[in-house]
């Protein structure tokens, strides 16, 4: 029976020197860390330097994260990952109305500069590289993380990081967004810039695919629909006057690695290769620096069962191997008890010994890209290109990325293939172990993790003594000035920056934008 990948393309019981007719491997491949990097962005990969282990973490206050972290990095974790939680996400301070209920659950609670000095507390920012994942606050939590740098005495120019500050697909599949596209973009530029300028070493975007797969999208939607967001990004700090090559660089972006191992390398490769043409045919960039796709993975946490959930462990093992076998720079595992709960110590440190097996047991990272020539790979990375230059060209049609996310057509793509992965699953022609297939009568107990609900009080409190003892009219003061820039032209990094110094909350300094761009209203398709 003919089968197809996840994409719909067909994939061959066997593939043979006609699946790589005219295939010049000049062109298609060249060399590693060279155009059009097929082969990955380094020369070495990770025989020079292993991926970086970053575990995604954060819950309850700053202290019970602050702790989490410090035993990662106990167990080797080599990269900080912050999880936030929905009101800092979304810019309110955990005492509002709608923050109830939230504060602290998904992430951590970062109300002010004073939770971002205990957050990373005992932790040298010059010796550990951060990724935030915030989005429309993601100016907010930069300027605190470097605020709290320079009580460390750790200069800007220092500081290596990431924050994912990718908007446009918060409208396309995840939804923290606040402010309407229009101003998102112009923060963007402004934080591309201040970056440029004040922390050259930090990545300034994590251009994310993985919430787009998580939604259901395929692979070639992922990657199609997160490199037309990436050219969109691009065309607007162009626009607002700055050179490809002084921001380009510093571009990172985040896909998700699924089970289906041989798709997911091809995927990898195709998105390097396309992203590089684009890069310097498209865009002119002259630097090799800003021709390179890195990027994070996670593994595809929608494909976790909350049934026999150990059997996770065996798919995150999978899917991480996929993730090193297509070259990524940055890698998240996982815990196997994540489709049911937060996960405990125990499953946390299970997640990272499984990066760790395969970076120091398996031969996997002692050569570059190994399935380079296979007949099979180079196949499905070829027909993986093909199909998202398909569909990028359809969103370039549509006027680019805003105009097809008005339009709604990401999401209503992304729908369509989620429906038919449900359909599949439902019919047992997609089969999950313990789900619809080798299903146990009666599940073993779990014991989930569960965050205290003295959380949300005892941070309430806080932030009402912050509030007594702060500076009232500096604090006035300086939401002023953040407003008045917010209005004009000038960078609002700056003004914003004073203000959190002066201790105004995430909420506030959020609340003075929306008064000035609004927020953004969704008008969906469905
Ligand atoms: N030879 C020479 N140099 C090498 C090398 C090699 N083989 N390998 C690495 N290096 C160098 C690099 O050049 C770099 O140096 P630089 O800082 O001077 O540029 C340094 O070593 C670090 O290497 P990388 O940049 O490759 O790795 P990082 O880990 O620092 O960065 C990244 C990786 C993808 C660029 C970065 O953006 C990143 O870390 N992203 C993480 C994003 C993330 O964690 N997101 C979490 C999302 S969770 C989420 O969204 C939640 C939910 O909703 C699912």
């Amino acid at each position: 029976m003919a089968r197809e990948t996840e994409s719909g393309l067909p994939i061959e019981p066997v593939y043979g020197p006609d699946a790589l007719q005219g295939w010049d491997p000049a062109e298609k491949l060249g060399e590693p860390g060279a155009y059009p990097y097929t082969r990955g962005v380094y020369p070495t990969m990770y025989t020079g330097r292993p991926w970086t282990m970053r575990q995604y973490a954060g819950f309850g206050t700053a202290a019970e994260s602050n702790a989490r972290y410090r035993r990662l990095i106990a167990h080797g974790t080599t990269g900080l990952s912050v999880a936030f939680d929905l009101p800092t996400q979304m810019g309110h301070d955990s005492d509002a109305p709608l923050a109830r209920g939230e504060v602290g659950k998904v992430g951590v609670a970062v109300d002010s500069v004073e939770d971002m000095r205990v957050l990373f507390d005992g932790i040298p920012l010059d010796r550990v590289s951060t990724s935030m994942t915030i989005n429309a606050p993601a100016a907010l939590l930069l300027l605190l993380y470097q605020l709290v740098a320079e009580e460390q005495g750790v200069g800007a120019d220092r500081l290596t990081g990431t924050i994912q500050n990718d908007v446009l697909k918060e409208y396309i599949a995840r939804g923290t967004y606040i402010f309407p596209p229009k101003p998102s973009l112009r923060l963007t530029a402004d934080i591309f810039r201040y970056c440029t300028a004040e922390i050259p070493r930090w990545n300034t975007i994590s251009i994310s695919g993985y919430h787009m797969a998580e939604a259901g999208a395929s692979p070639a939607q992922e990657i199609a629909f997160t490199l037309a967001d990436g050219i969109e990004y691009v065309r607007t700090v162009r626009a607002a006057g700055m050179d490809v090559d002084d921001f380009a660089p510093r571009l990172s972006f985040f896909f998700v690695a699924r089970t289906t191992l041989l798709e997911e390398v091809a995927k990898f490769r195709a998105a390097r290769r396309i992203w590089a043409r684009v890069m310097r045919e498209e865009f002119g960039a002259r630097d090799p620096r800003s021709w390179m796709l890195r990027f994070h993975t996670q593994t595809a946490g929608v494909q976790l069962t909350a049934q026999q959930p150990e059997v996770n462990l065996v798919r995150v093992a999978v899917q991480a191997l996929a993730a090193v076998l297509g070259g990524t720079q940055s890698l998240h595992t996982n815990s196997f008890d994540e489709a049911i709960a937060l996960p405990t110590e125990t499953s946390a440190r299970l997640a990272l010994r499984t990066q760790q097996v395969l970076a120091h047991e398996t031969d996997v990272p002692a050569t570059v890209d190994p399935f380079a020539g296979s007949y099979a790979v180079e196949r499905m990375t070829n027909g993986l290109e093909e199909a998202a230059l398909d569909l990028m060209r359809r969103v370039a049609d549509l006027g680019g990325a805003v105009a097809a996310i008005e339009r709604g057509f990401q999401k209503t793509e992304i729908e369509r293939n989620a429906y038919r992965i449900a359909r599949e699953t439902e019919t047992g022609e997609r089969v999950v172990v313990g789900v619809n297939r080798f299903r146990l009568d009666e599940e073993e107990p779990y014991v989930p993790l569960r965050v205290d609900p003295a959380v949300e009080s005892r941070q309430c409190e806080r932030l009402a003594r912050l509030r007594a003892g702060r500076d009232r009219r500096a604090v006035r003061a300086a939401l002023d000035a953040l407003r008045t820039a917010a209005e004009g032209e000038g960078n609002v990094l700056y003004p914003m920056k004073e203000a959190l110094r002066v201790r105004a909350t995430v909420g506030e300094v959020c609340g003075a934008l929306r008064e000035v761009w609004g927020s953004h209203v969704p008008s969906d398709m469905f």
